[in-house]
């Protein structure tokens, strides 16, 4: 089965997926913190992951995904929706944007006081 390897400035997380599944949903299975304010309906753009490894192999963009990135910070041609790119069979490298991140931390509280109360939300750039 292909591995996503998840990075950010505050965390490293492999998890090994099968082939179909959303970015997204292989982050929420792993603890990977990748925002996703509409619950994974493509209709905010808070799941934005730059795709280091393995782009081409992801299931092809929709016309509604490409719409949804033109609202998000700092795309990139790497740019991905997670909650709409699917896995195939090539192990991935998805690195969170801050956007998702912040999203993230707006959605989890409480792992937002904990890493303040560690000094490491926000993390230093
Ligand atoms: S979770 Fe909202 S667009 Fe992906």
């Amino acid at each position: 089965m292909p591995k996503i390897h998840f990075s950010s400035p505050l965390d490293d997380v492999t998890v090994e997926v099968r082939p179909g599944t959303p970015i997204l949903e292989a982050a929420e299975d792993c603890g990977a913190q990748v925002g996703h304010s509409c619950g994974g309906v493509c209709a905010c753009s808070t799941c934005h992951v730059w795709v280091r490894k393995g782009l081409e192999s992801l299931s092809e963009q929709q016309d509604e995904e490409i719409d949804r990135l033109d609202m998000a910070f700092d795309v990139k041609p790497n740019s991905r929706l997670g909650c709409q790119a699917c896995v195939a069979d090539e192990d991935l490298e998805v690195w969170i944007t801050e956007e998702s991140l912040k999203a993230y931390m707006d959605e989890n509280p409480d792992v937002r006081r904990k890493l303040e109360a560690e000094g490491k939300w926000p993390p230093k750039k």
